[in-house]
């Protein structure tokens, strides 16, 4: 398929009809959400679970553990408004297995997940509730929505369920599928992970964390970072239905209306039309001549590489996700160096198989053994 042809699948002038629209439901009216919402509103709860992952590193790790256990907390204290501890944590990773692999066992864990939203959800409406450090979440924002009728959409609690499921699955497993990848993109390709740390280290100096501040100041490691996304997009498959009233016709194959089609974002950031050595971890690739990093949204917008989907039914947590991982990554990277672990028996190896399912996670959990640098 003809990249730059997918974008018949949007009308000419950008806009779309119904089906492939997302309702407005999180574009708030003026006045109803903070006045610095977006994606640095929520710095210090970033910065903080950054801090408590740091923490737990040492030794021998599961980094396919730690990067989701960070993924989830992120997201569960930006939507609901909390953290929760390892056995919550275990069910919670448990209800996205579930949700995001196999169907069958769906409905079960449906009815499980309706229960903890609506407990939220009454926690939220309790007017005695004190908002974490007087900061306002996801849920927060769509019960003022709700209220103040200021969606484009008349919102149902079952709407608002919704809503929450879908950030949740959404945003913690595609995080962590990033921080996992770039991990592994980085083990394979020691000259690069060594790069990396050398703009790290050499602009954080003995500031001791890396904050949201320096990441625009790091132009290498957001090229490792958009790298990772080509090769090992996290949601590599997009969903669409062919909505023109007339056929479509892509790269000479006529398209009817009400067709499904699958889009393969893998294949396309590995089009060796588009990119040179497509199977080759080149972050450098994504460096301008005066050393800064590329725009992700040129490259997206051109659907050269699509991680985040595009048009309307993009991702509309492209700079959360974003701003996470470079974060995750990068802090990482300053406070440890890495090896493979020598003990076990065919342990030093890593290998890139990932696991079906609607986000590709890497398929043999990524061990690695961190030391702090001398
Ligand atoms: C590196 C991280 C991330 C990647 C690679 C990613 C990727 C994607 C992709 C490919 C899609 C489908 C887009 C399309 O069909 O055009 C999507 C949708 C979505 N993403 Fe993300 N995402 C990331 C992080 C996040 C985060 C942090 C959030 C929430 C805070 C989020 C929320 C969503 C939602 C709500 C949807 C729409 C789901 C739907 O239409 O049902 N994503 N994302």
């Amino acid at each position: 398929m003809g990249t730059p042809d997918s974008r018949r699948f949007l009308p000419e002038n950008g806009e779309t009809r119904a089906e492939n629209s997302r309702p407005r439901v999180l574009q708030p009216a003026a006045g109803s959400w903070p006045a610095e919402a977006g994606v640095h509103y929520f710095r210090p709860v970033r910065e903080d679970e950054i801090c408590r992952m740091i923490a737990k590193v040492s030794g021998l790790v599961n980094l396919s553990d730690v990067a989701m256990s960070l993924a989830s907390n992120l997201i569960c204290r930006v939507a609901f408004g909390r953290r929760y501890d390892e056995d919550e944590f275990e069910k919670m990773s448990g209800w996205l297995d579930k949700v995001s692999g196999l169907l069958g066992r769906l409905r079960k864990n449906c009815k499980e997940l309706d229960v903890f939203y609506e407990q939220l959800i009454d926690e939220h409406l309790d007017p005695a509730r004190q908002k974490p450090a007087g900061r306002q979440d996801i849920i927060d924002l769509m019960i003022q929505l709700k209220d103040q009728n200021a969606s484009s959409l008349d919102l149902s609690w079952d709407h608002i369920k919704a809503l929450l499921m879908n950030l949740f699955v959404a945003g913690t497993d595609t995080v962590a599928a990033a921080v996992v990848w770039a991990m592994t993109g980085l083990m394979l390709n020691p000259a690069v992970m060594k790069k990396a740390q050398t703009e790290i280290r050499q602009f954080i100096g003995e500031k001791g964390q890396v904050d949201d501040d320096d990441i625009r100041n790091l132009p290498y490691l957001k090229a490792v970072v958009l790298e990772t996304l080509r090769l090992y997009p996290p949601a590599p498959l997009l969903f669409r239905t062919q909505i023109l009233d007339e056929d479509c016709v892509l790269d000479g194959y006529k398209i009817k209306p009400g067709t499904s089609v699958i889009i393969n974002g893998w294949a396309i950031g590995r089009d060796p039309e588009t990119w040179q050595d497509p199977e080759e971890f080149q972050p450098e690739r994504f460096m301008t001549s005066n050393g800064g990093v590329v725009d992700v949204s040129a490259k997206t917008g051109e659907f050269e590489m699509i991680p985040f989907g595009g048009g309307r039914r993009g991702c509309p947590g492209m700079g959360m996700g974003l701003i996470s991982a470079e974060l995750a990554l990068a802090n990482l990277l300053y406070s440890f160096d890495w090896a493979l672990p020598a003990a076990a028996p065919g342990s030093n190896v890593i290998d890139t198989d990932a696991l079906p399912g609607l986000t590709t996670h890497k398929k043999n959990p990524l061990l690695l053994v961190a030391t702090t640098p001398t």
